[in-house]
């Protein structure tokens, strides 16, 4: 059972790079959420290896994982093999430690956790950008060999086994911006599409959460996870988070169109 979150594609790609390798099914995290507002209960097969894989968001797990984190359940859990991978594009912060304190209160803990570098998606700050198309392609080329690996390791049901590139300041960026990240960032009200808009409906169809409905022009509701996935796809680079994404790039994940 490998559970996803995934707004460019990256993230799902992993996923369906380990849920096809471990031969374990993909749960689309967001719409299990959308479909079930009370606690989410799974029942687990004997040999069944559990996943979560999601981008990491201003050095922290986003907040739609950490609240289904908090609201599932596993019944005929006999200390199965439960891991997440969180993919970022330079650093995850203290991700790992956030991922450890969301179990704290569940009869389960992580036998293992991973991040993986992967290309940039997010634009919506001054300074932040996508990444040059050189550097993407060898993230992705990368990635490749990087995911192969943690197959292996999640083959092996290897224990305790962490690796999540922590980078600098990590306590700062995630104890401190990140808070103010999710209280100020989470939000669609800055999006605005431009007149180049052909209202092609693609952004309301990559919306993760379902929270876009084009009329004439998207129309954003209240449950924007911030991924971004509307900037991205928008074939006409129409798509704007106020200012701050004017003259910026775009990137969504190459296979995206073949992710299941
Ligand atoms: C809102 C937001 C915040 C992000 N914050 C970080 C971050 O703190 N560190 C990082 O390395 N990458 C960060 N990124 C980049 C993504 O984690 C990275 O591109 C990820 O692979 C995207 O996965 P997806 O395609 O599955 O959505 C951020 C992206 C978004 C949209």
């Amino acid at each position: 059972m490998i559970f996803y979150f995934s707004g460019t594609g990256n993230s799902k790609w992993i996923a369906r790079e380990v849920s096809v390798y471990q031969q374990e099914k993909m749960i689309s995290i967001a719409d299990e959420t959308a479909s079930r507002d009370a606690m989410l209960h799974y029942t687990l097969g004997e040999s069944e290896i559990i996943g979560f894989v999601f981008p990491v968001y201003s050095w922290a797990p986003p907040a739609i994982v950490l609240e289904f984190i908090k609201k599932i359940s596993f019944t005929n859990y006999q200390n199965h093999y439960i891991f997440f991978i969180c993919s970022c594009g330079d650093e995850a912060g203290l991700t790992l430690q956030i991922m450890k304190e969301s179990v704290y209160t569940k009869n389960w803990k992580w036998k293992a956790g991973f991040s993986v570098i992967m290309p940039n998606n997010y634009v919506s700050l001054p300074g932040f950008d996508t990444d040059p198309k050189e550097l993407e392609q060898k993230k992705l080329r990368e990635a490749v060999g990087e995911v192969q690996r943690i197959n292996g390791i999640l083959s092996d049901r290897t224990e305790m086994h962490f690796e999540c590139k922590k980078g600098s300041l990590a306590f700062l960026k995630s104890r401190i911006i990140n808070p103010l990240f999710n209280k100020f960032q989470v939000t669609a009200k800055p999006f605005y599409a431009t007149d180049d808009c052909i209202a092609c409906g693609l952004c309301e169809k990559d919306c993760p959460t379902h929270n876009i409905k084009v009329d004439g022009k998207p129309i954003w509701g209240d449950h924007c996870t911030s991924c971004l996935a509307c900037y991205n796809i928008c074939p006409r680079h129409a798509i704007n988070y106020g200012k701050a994404t004017i003259k910026k790039h775009q990137y969504f994940h190459p296979d995206y169109k073949n992710l299941f």
